[in-house]
């Protein structure tokens, strides 16, 4: 049993997570402001309860949401991001997650926002994930996240996080990933590198409802 429970750990506490825990040691890891993207999509939605951020990394969101009048939770499965937000946000609930079932409970949450995650799993576990964000949701409530879409151009060659798993996904991989949920709303934004006009910074943005 004990070597099955640490085979478990293993499963997500992998080279993805020490190349992340690599990133949080960098001043330049902190990001400070949210995305608009994500503004737009809280702003319309006109709702409120408890909310997760899942690969909350730097913690840019957790002040956003609480500003919108969600009760937070965060989870990412970078040790090193875990301690720093443990400090920053000693108000907030942050768990460090070691595989693809999450210490949640069934219907626990209004909202699960995931910007930027997904991508950095292979497809199973990504699969999984989502099977687990439909239990922990409660009925008709809400997942907003970004996927890395299939058009990007800069994270293959990005050296901050060479060596980690990438799977970029065409739309119809987000479409068939989401399946199970509904009223699926997909966008997508794409920015060059500054100085860079040949790189492609692109991503699907999801709204669906459980
Ligand atoms: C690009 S960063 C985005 C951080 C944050 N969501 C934001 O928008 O600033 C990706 C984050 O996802 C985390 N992550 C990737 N896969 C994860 C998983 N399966 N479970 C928990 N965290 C994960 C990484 O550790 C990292 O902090």
């Amino acid at each position: 049993m004990k070597f099955y429970l640490e085979s478990k750990v293993g499963l997500m506490q992998n080279s993805n997570s020490k190349i992340w825990d690599n990133h949080y040691t960098k001043v330049k890891s902190k990001l400070l402001y949210p995305d608009e993207n994500l503004v737009r999509i809280l702003a319309k939605l006109n709702w409120q309860g408890r909310a997760l951020d899942h690969g909350a990394g730097s913690g840019r969101h957790i002040p956003l949401l609480k500003n919108f009048g969600y009760s937070v939770k965060a989870c990412d499965y970078s040790n090193t991001t875990i301690e720093n937000l443990k400090k920053e946000f000693s108000d907030t609930e942050v768990r460090l997650i070691t595989n693809t079932e999450l210490p949640y409970l069934d219907n626990e949450f209004d909202l699960i926002i995931s910007w930027g995650v997904l991508h950095y799993n292979e497809i199973n576990e990504a699969k999984k994930i989502i099977s687990e964000w439909k239990r922990i949701l409660i009925p008709n409530s809400y997942l907003a996240c970004t996927i890395r879409a299939d058009t990007d151009t800069h994270l293959a060659i990005q050296k901050d996080l060479s060596g980690s798993k990438i799977k970029l996904y065409s739309l119809e991989e987000v479409k068939s990933l989401l399946e199970d949920f509904k009223d699926l709303k997909i966008g997508y934004m794409e920015r060059t590198v500054l100085g860079k006009l040949d790189q492609r910074i692109s991503h699907w943005i999801i709204l669906a409802k459980s």
